[in-house]
């Protein structure tokens, strides 16, 4: 068996977690390969609204093993917060559950960090999402992290006080970055029932667990977060997250072999969104960008923040698709544009007079311009039953994207909901 991998290739909140909750029937198991509580995938289920940040999104489908790769950094307070949220919700979760011992742990201080780093840049801050992600995984490349495996050793707690040492020199060092100490104090000992609770659970070298279970014939899905342009590598640097969120991510994520890769999922909206400071050049600071934001909801999953809208920008979706190995596409949101009178899409740049469908190294160039083709609108999606009832327009503009970047589009997302999504 092969191992599916569904991933972003914008900006993040393509809307992976309602794909993931579809597709998860199919499968026998979900792991997320990178990011942290950064993420936030929203599952809609008839009146229930979710939203996961750190446990995969197959958690709604009974019979589902969810596993949280070593890719992926934790933060023991959010995540024991989500388990009881799902718990509220009826369901059992942490029997389907389980944790590499590879992962490595985000701590109160890694939060405090990424606020100073915030500070310090003034103007010029990524917009992180202030959970420590950047911080987690500096420590993790700079071989100083603290991994699940290690709660389980006699001297966690001396190595844990080693590390917040090292932290709060750091801290003090910030030029005019203050905190509050009680604050501090109060949220270790949280974090410190926290990690008894996850004592608690199946924490395991989750890559034997997947290699095992791909050689028993299961099937799994390796489920991505952020986007391929918040990637470390090949994002718009530094205005990115802090790990790898292409295809090659999941096998760094989950200790899985290139060779054992089936499909590649990528999931985009049918226009473009971004939260968060970083180039944007298809960015609609007008009413356009103000319809899409309001009708489709463009608030952050995870912050609140507004999230920036605009058209769809092909360059950007080629590159993610060539550095994915995308083998399938799935389009989220198309409904949002359905009262627009016309769609612009961007099918190429202009570098100072000279025309490129390539992304440049520095996507903020200030002589960088998208050009754009006209489509026009669809008007209201009255049956998504069969790909056939689906508006002319709606067509031209889907066969439009196909060609432009060689891949198919199978999925057609109309609604959060599970029911609103037309398969091909
Ligand atoms: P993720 O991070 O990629 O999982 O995406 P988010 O959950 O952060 O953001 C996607 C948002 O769009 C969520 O509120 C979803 O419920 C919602 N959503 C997903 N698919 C559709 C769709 O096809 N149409 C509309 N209108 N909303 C959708
Ligand atoms: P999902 O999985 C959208 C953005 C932040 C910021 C940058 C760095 O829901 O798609 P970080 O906290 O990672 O250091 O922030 O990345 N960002 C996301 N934007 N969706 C996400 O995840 C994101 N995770 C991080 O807004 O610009
Ligand atoms: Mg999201």
């Amino acid at each position: 068996m092969k191992v599916d991998i569904l991933l972003g290739l914008q900006w993040g909140d393509e809307g992976k977690g309602k794909v993931v909750d579809v597709l998860a029937p199919k499968y026998d198991i979900v792991a997320r390969f990178q990011g942290g509580p950064n993420a936030g995938h929203t599952l809609e289920i008839g009146t229930v609204k979710y939203v996961l940040h750190t446990i995969p999104s197959g958690v709604f489908n009974e019979n589902i093993l969810n596993v949280i790769g070593n890719g992926v950094v934790i933060d023991p307070i959010s995540f024991l917060e989500e388990v009881r949220g799902i718990e509220a919700l009826g369901i059992e979760i942490c029997k389907r559950l389980v944790i590499s011992t590879r992962a490595h742990l985000i701590l109160p201080t890694h939060r405090l960090l990424d606020a100073s780093s915030e500070a310090s840049k003034g103007k010029e801050k990524i917009g992180s999402t202030l959970k420590g992600i950047g911080p987690a995984y500096m420590d993790k490349t700079g071989r100083n992290g603290l991994r699940i495996g290690d709660i389980l050793e006699p001297d966690f707690a001396k190595r844990y006080g080693f590390l917040v040492e090292k932290h709060k020199q750091i801290l003090a060092t910030a030029t005019g970055f203050t905190y509050d100490h009680d604050k501090l104090a109060e949220d270790e000992k949280k974090w410190m029932n926290c990690i008894d609770f996850i004592r608690t659970l199946k924490c395991t070298d989750t890559e034997y667990l997947l290699n095992d279970a791909l050689r028993a014939g299961k099937k799994i899905l390796a489920e991505g977060a952020q986007g391929s342009l918040l990637d470390i590598d090949f994002g718009s640097y530094p205005f990115v997250t802090s790990s790898s969120t292409t295809c090659a991510g999941a096998c760094i994520g989950l200790g899985i072999a290139p060779s054992t890769i089936g499909s590649v999922v990528g999931v985009f909206k049918a226009y473009c969104t971004r939260v968060g400071s970083g180039p944007f050049p298809t960015e609609q600071l007008n009413e356009f960008g103000d319809k899409m934001c309001t009708i489709g909801r463009e608030f952050g999953s995870t912050t609140g923040r507004r999230r920036r809208c605009g058209w769809l920008d092909i360059p950007a979706l080629k590159r993610a698709i060539i550095l994915n190995g995308v083998t399938c596409l799935n389009m989220m949101k198309t409904d949002v544009l359905n009262d627009f009178d016309e769609i612009q899409v961007c099918t190429h740049y202009m570098l100072g007079d000279k025309q490129t469908d390539q992304v440049p190294y520095d996507l903020g160039a200030s002589n960088l311009k998208p050009i754009y083709r006209t489509f026009k609108g669809w008007g209201t999606i009255t049956d998504i039953s069969s790909y056939d009832k689906l508006p002319e327009e709606l067509k031209i503009y889907i066969k439009f994207i196909e060609e432009s970047v060689g891949v198919p589009i199978n999925l057609i997302s109309m609604g959060p909901e599970r029911n609103q999504t037309l398969t091909r």
